[in-house]
């Protein structure tokens, strides 16, 4: 433990006062939850994500251009997500979940399922997941796990081509879903906001909605972000460290 950590205790002490005494409590999770358990994160310096243009790999217009290459990049993160585990972040955040019970939500960016896969029950996946298939043609929609499902995969019911049921970059999050989250950022008491630069947006905006209802806003990071300023307490560190100790705090 540096110094530094040291400093940052009465950081922690708050975040576990507020959590004390809070009935409902929500999550706003990103890449950063599951960078320790070895997804990369999305932002890297030079604008590429996994050596791809996002424009390319992440949206409606990507997949049209080049359907082949958008799935085979999506087979490659399926893959590497079935490869990896749930880490302390992940499992706190269930431990968290038992304490309050009903009073509990993740609302996620990341479309891994680690979540689901450490044991959370109310997760709201407001940009979709990699484990599910959409037809374009008949609009099902299907669990498919995480193999590599190949180039061009074709829908089992109708034969219409498959994408994935991820949301990209110019197209609405799943409405029932968003709506879910954003009460549950609306009515909690704290609302925790880990690993997420907070620049995509509308999911983004959950944090001020949850700030401009009362609730204390707790950022877990390892760097200030977008979501800094609406902070009320700020624990800079790995999530994966950060979240278990504000837990043990509550016990
Ligand atoms: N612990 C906590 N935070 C971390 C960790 C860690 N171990 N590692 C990285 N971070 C933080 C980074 O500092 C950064 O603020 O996680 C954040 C990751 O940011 P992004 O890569 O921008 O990911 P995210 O905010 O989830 O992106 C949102 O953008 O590309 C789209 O749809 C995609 O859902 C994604 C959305």
């Amino acid at each position: 433990m540096t110094a530094d950590h040291d400093d940052r205790e009465p950081d922690f002490a708050r975040a576990a006062e507020a959590l004390k005494w809070a009935t409902k409590v929500a999550v706003l999770t990103g890449a950063g939850v599951s960078a320790e358990s070895g997804v990369p994160t999305f932002r890297a310096s030079d604008g590429l994500w996994e050596g791809h243009r996002i424009e390319d790999v992440a949206t409606p217009m990507g997949f049209e251009a080049n359907p082949e290459l958008v799935w085979r990049f999506y087979n490659g993160r399926r893959v590497n997500v079935a490869k990896v585990n749930p880490n302390p972040g992940h499992h706190a955040l269930v431990k968290l979940e038992q304490r309050y019970g009903d009073g509990f939500a993740i609302a996620t960016q990341n479309v891994d399922g680690l979540h689901q896969r450490a044991g959370s029950k109310t997760v709201f996946e407001v940009h979709g997941s990699l484990h599910r298939t959409r037809c374009i043609n008949c609009e099902k929609v299907e669990d498919r796990g995480l193999e590599d499902l190949g180039n061009r995969p074709l829908c089992p019911h109708c034969g219409g081509f498959l994408r994935p049921d991820i949301v990209w970059f110019h197209e609405p999050l799943p409405e029932d879903i968003w709506m879910r989250a954003m009460v549950a950022a609306e009515e909690c008491d704290v609302f925790l906001v880990v690993g997420t630069s907070a620049v995509v947006y509308p999911a983004a905006s959950v944090i001020p909605i949850a700030k401009a209802n009362g609730a204390t806003v707790v950022e877990c990071n390892l760097t200030r972000t977008d979501a800094s300023h609406a902070a009320d307490v700020g624990l800079y560190g790995p999530s994966g460290q950060t979240l278990p100790k504000l837990l043990a705090k509550l016990s």
